[in-house]
């Protein structure tokens, strides 16, 4: 017997989160319809996830919680494991990186690098506060003090562990224009090659004294393993890489697909391929970066209270409909808007309408024509045979769109399908023929067309829905299992006549979109108001992450075109004022060039009216003008801030230059 291919498929490890919202789900979601239309198609699968378990905010949050940080993480894992349960995500393997497996390989590849000269001792510069004993970075200052005690900082200097990732920029540069595949979608192998790499890489600081919840370097214990190091080597740690039994590292390495949301990519495409090579370890065959599920246009977050709840949505709607409408409602690479109307409009429509529809239409005809008992078919007609091409040929387009993880375009393909046999029920129309005892060769062949298309299409949104199938076989009265394999709908006629049809209950519910929606909008109020109680306290007592707020994160790319719609001026401040019962809003005059205008900032918690004249400042001048408390503003002072809004400076313009003058 030949062997069956391997695929070896991943998401990204989580961070232990008592809330793992549905965009979480997203990702865990096509990892593991990927995973079951592999195994399907005849491949042995393997299918990691795991959690990310080491870390400053998990240590402070187990301090807060007043547990250790194992036992901290042993709870939210336990959570994690039942969420994946009830989303049918089906994974082979659960790495935690408190796993000793993990612990030890990674120490193993840590001091492997270090003993080929890869990774060096050598000093990082920062800055030390000493009463709480900790190292910070310029970024992590608040206003210049330690952002933990308050209290002042001395620059200083702390023993670390570097890795040459500027020795390996040439070579990946390399890699990845010989290996266009190796990133996807493209957009984002541009991104990684004009943003980072071609701009240069710097060696990267491995290695922490600060931080004590993460995995010690056993060769020089007062430091641990900088948090990506130990992360990324979960994906050959779980398959017992270099330990005494790596069996399945030999089997499955390299992964097929690395799964990861977009703003992780840079972690899996540059630092990644380079310690493997480092290592001599073949690189995965393909990083797929997908797009963000959003809310509004912006990413979920607590307070705004638009956290959608996974385990709320698959208990509401069912496991099945939620993942249908993950993988259906954007093409995967994308970023996509999630909304409740838009998810109960696709359960009307779809599953209840069109799905729902086909299968219980069909059975219901069986039953009442034929006693329940599925007829033979007589001869095809031309319509028949247009349907029943469709039918067969279905599987390529399927196994292509799913091959290049295009879900969505798969999923509507399958859905063409359904479409055109309920279409074919109003042309053929079944309860004519019935009437007429000499059609009955002919109704018994609709019948038969009808159902064989309901099985194949059960077959083929198996790996996307996988509990809706059976509950369809079980109606249609397709119970040998050879009637449920992909090799089965490679030919149309598989179906037995004879078998008997069950009338069960409807597949998909209809929903009330009107009385659904209030329903969820009060569940939401109420949530916004526990989440900002619950916000105020992190934030009183907690400081931001190291991730973060250090972490910039990528936009989608934009043309040089659109760049250069934005007219940016230097403009000198002349006046400036404080904005009337505005806390936060400064008017000021600005000269540009010949001419003065007026523009409204929301930098009063940073400057003063008098700190602002003066001020030569870079200006967005051909911003649509706005009116903001009554006053007319045109245009916008650029600034940078932190993330968490606790930091704000304007961009000036040093020297001589004169306003008016452009930026570009
Ligand atoms: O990044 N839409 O973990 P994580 C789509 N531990 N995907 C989303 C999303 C959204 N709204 N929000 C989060 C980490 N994700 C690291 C990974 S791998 C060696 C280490 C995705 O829990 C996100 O893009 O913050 C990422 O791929 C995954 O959830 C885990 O995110």
């Amino acid at each position: 017997m030949s062997e069956k291919p391997k695929f070896y498929i991943t998401t990204p490890i989580y961070y232990p989160s008592d809330n793992l919202h549905i965009g979480h789900s997203y990702c865990s979601t096509a990892a593991d319809t990927m995973a079951r239309f592999k195994k399907l198609t005849g491949y042995d699968v393997f299918f990691l996830t795991g959690t990310d378990e080491h870390g400053q905010k998990i240590e402070r949050k187990a301090h807060e919680a007043g547990v250790t940080p194992q036992a901290y993480v042993d709870h939210i894992v336990e959570g994690i494991k039942k969420l994946w349960k009830l989303m049918d995500v089906e994974y082979d393997d659960f790495i935690r990186t408190t796993d000793e497996r993990h612990v030890k390989s990674v120490q193993r590849i840590f001091k492997q690098l270090y003993d080929q000269g890869d990774i060096y001792k050598s000093e990082y510069e920062g800055w030390y506060c000493t009463p709480c004993e900790s190292f910070w970075t310029e970024l992590q200052l608040k206003d210049g003090c330690c952002p933990d005690c308050g209290r002042p900082v001395e620059k200083t200097r702390e023993e670390s562990y570097f890795f040459r990732l500027s020795k390996y920029q040439d070579w990946l540069i390399d890699y990845i224009k010989a290996h266009p595949d190796f990133i996807q979608p493209p957009t984002r192998t541009a991104e990684m090659l004009n943003n980072f790499l071609i701009p240069g890489l710097q060696d990267l600081c491995v290695s922490r004294t600060s931080l004590k919840w993460g995995i010690p370097v056993d060769f020089d214990p007062k430091h641990t393993v900088y948090v990506w190091v130990d992360a990324l080597t979960n994906y050959i740690n779980a398959l017992g890489y270099g330990s005494e039994d790596d069996t399945l590292y030999k089997k499955y390495w390299p992964a097929d697909i690395h799964l990861v949301g977009k703003e992780i990519v840079r972690f899996h495409t540059i630092i990644w391929p380079i310690m493997l090579h480092a290592l001599g370890l073949p690189l995965p065959k393909q990083v797929f970066g997908h797009g963000w599920l959003v809310i509004d246009g912006g990413k979920m977050s607590k307070s705004k209270g638009n956290v959608v709840d996974p385990v709320k949505l698959c208990e509401r709607y069912s496991s099945d409909a939620v993942r249908y409408f993950l993988m259906r409602e954007m093409p995967f690479g994308a970023d996509g808007e999630f909304s409740n109307e838009a998810l109960i409009k696709r359960i009307n429509a779809d599953l209840a309408n069109d799905l729902g529809n086909l299968v219980s239409r069909s059975v219901a005809m069986i039953e009442k024509y034929f006693g329940g008992v599925v007829p033979a078919p007589a001869e095809y007609t031309e319509l028949d045979r247009k349907l029943i091409d469709q039918a067969e040929g279905l599987w390529k387009s399927v196994e292509k769109a799913m091959n290049a993880l295009q879900f969505s375009n798969a999923l509507t393909e399958i859905w063409k399908l359904v479409g055109e046999c309920n279409r074919y029920i109003d042309l053929t129309t079944p309860w004519i023929l019935a009437k007429n005892e000499a059609d009955r060769p002919r109704l018994g062949t609709v019948m038969y067309v009808l159902l064989e298309c309901a099985r194949i299409v059960a077959v083929l949104i198996s790996p996307t829905m996988p509990r809706t199938p059976e509950r369809i076989f079980e109606q249609i009265g397709v119970t040998d299992e050879g009637l449920k394999t992909w090799e089965s709908i490679k030919t149309f006629g598989g179906a037995k006549p004879c078998s008997v049809v069950h009338k069960g209950e409807a597949l998909f519910p209809r929903i009330d979109v009107a009385k659904e929606l209030e329903k969820l909008e009060q569940e939401r109020l109420a949530a916004i108001a526990e989440a900002k109680k619950d916000e105020k306290k992190e934030k009183d007592e907690l400081p931001a992450p190291e991730e973060e707020k250090t972490v910039f994160t990528q936009r989608d790319l934009i043309a040089f075109d659109d760049f250069e719609k934005l007219q940016l001026v230097v403009a000198k401040v002349l006046k400036c004022e404080k904005v009337p019962k505005a806390d936060k809003l400064l008017m000021s005059t600005l000269k540009v060039g010949d001419t003065e205008r007026i523009v409204v900032s929301g930098i009063a918690k940073f400057y003063t009216p008098e700190e602002m004249v003066g001020k030569k400042v870079v200006l967005l001048a051909n911003l649509a003008p706005r009116k903001i408390r009554g006053i007319e503003s045109h245009g916008m002072l650029l600034c940078a801030a932190s993330a968490d809004d606790s930091k704000l400076r304007l961009l000036t313009v040093e020297g001589d230059m004169e306003d008016g003058c452009e930026i570009g």
